[in-house]
């Protein structure tokens, strides 16, 4: 079918609540050298496309204003070297924004093909928890076989991606989450235990469950109070991770705690990288988690999916905190 020269997009009329996004019509945007243009079946909703919208998280230079972070579909045209795509291939493609639309363009190397036996709503869903776990507990922390690993918010998109990796690759695997229903979720992933923090206090359930020991590597999105704690909880020679600060960026540490177990205080932001570093990222993902994928060993958790136009309704969801998984945009 030819590429018509406009398309329906989702676009931020102003920054506010999930009412300012509204349906457009826009150009369909053109592939550059070594770009894709992807015909959109699936675009996943993540919670920095709420920042954005709230006015929070600019995109960054170049960008299109449109929000989404990742989207699955078919190549509908290529421009350049695009290593081996071609049009009609089903892809997962990581992109810098512009995905709440029925055309994408997206860098070759942020594509990854459908694994079989997943479907394209389950792929839209998968590329930035993907790529954006991948870097941080396994790039960045280092998280091996035999080693322990605690993710907060693990009900999360992220989190359901992070319990997954962990777990296929070798590590015993902790979480924790705010209701006993998530928890539960969490541990039906693969989490040996889950703790819901708004009952328990997850530093002491950790420190019980690993028999005094703490963890290797946590991989956190909270902040706030919740540093000091996880620094107490790591092992020595042990790995924090952030990328987010949902309780806030500015907390007290104790050197003397990083010090005398010899701690890494990491994290990292996936957005305004480069596509060389992305692309980076892609190939381990190619190389790692898509034959998890293809053997059903890790999956992606989709909590529900919303027409392109009910974008609104999709954040009003996301914001609402009861999913597990991820919330996924549907387009015919
Ligand atoms: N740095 C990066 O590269 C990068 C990339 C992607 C995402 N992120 C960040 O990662 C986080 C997860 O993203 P997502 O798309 O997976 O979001 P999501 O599915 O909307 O999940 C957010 C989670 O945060 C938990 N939460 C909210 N407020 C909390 C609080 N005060 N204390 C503890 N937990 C709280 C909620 O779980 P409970 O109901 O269990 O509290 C919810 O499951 C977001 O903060 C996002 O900005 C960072």
């Amino acid at each position: 079918m030819p590429v018509p020269s406009t398309m329906t997009a989702i676009e931020i009329v102003k920054p506010g609540g999930p009412e300012v996004l509204e349906p457009t019509t826009r150009p369909v945007p053109t592939a550059q050298a070594g770009e894709v243009l992807i015909r959109v079946r699936a675009a996943g909703v993540n919670r920095p496309d709420v920042l954005q919208r709230q006015g929070g998280y600019a995109p960054p230079p170049g960008a299109s204003d449109i929000p989404g972070l990742e989207v699955a579909g078919e190549i509908v045209a290529t421009a350049g070297d695009v290593l081996g795509l071609t049009v009609g291939d089903r892809v997962m493609a990581l992109v810098a924004g512009g995905g709440y639309a029925e055309y994408c363009v997206a860098p070759a190397g942020q594509c990854l093909p459908i694994p079989g036996g997943v479907s394209v709503i389950e792929a839209g869903g998968i590329p930035e928890t993907f790529f954006t776990v991948w870097t941080n507990v396994f790039d960045r922390a280092a998280l091996g076989h035999g080693e322990s690993f605690l993710v907060h918010g693990g009900a999360s998109g992220i989190g359901t991606t992070a319990i997954q990796l962990a777990r296929a690759a070798g590590a015993r695997v902790f979480a924790t989450a705010g209701t006993g229903e998530k928890c539960r979720a969490c541990m039906a992933l693969g989490a040996e235990q889950a703790v819901n923090y708004r009952e328990a206090d997850f530093e002491q359930s950790i420190r019980e469950a690993t028999q005094g020991a703490g963890v290797d590597v946590i991989l956190d999105m909270v902040g706030g109070d919740y540093t000091a704690r996880n620094l107490a909880l790591l092992r020595e020679e042990g790995r924090l991770v952030q990328i987010a600060f949902l309780k806030g960026s500015k907390v007290q540490v104790d050197l003397n705690a990083v010090m005398r177990k010899r701690l890494t205080l990491t994290g990292s932001t996936l957005r305004p990288r480069t596509v060389a570093q992305k692309s980076a990222i892609a190939d381990k993902l190619r190389s790692r988690v898509l034959p998890w994928l293809e053997a059903g060993k890790v999956r992606s958790v989709v909590h529900a999916t919303y027409p392109l136009r009910a974008a609104a309704a999709a954040h009003a969801a996301l914001e609402a905190d009861r999913h597990v998984g991820k919330i996924v945009l549907e387009l015919g």
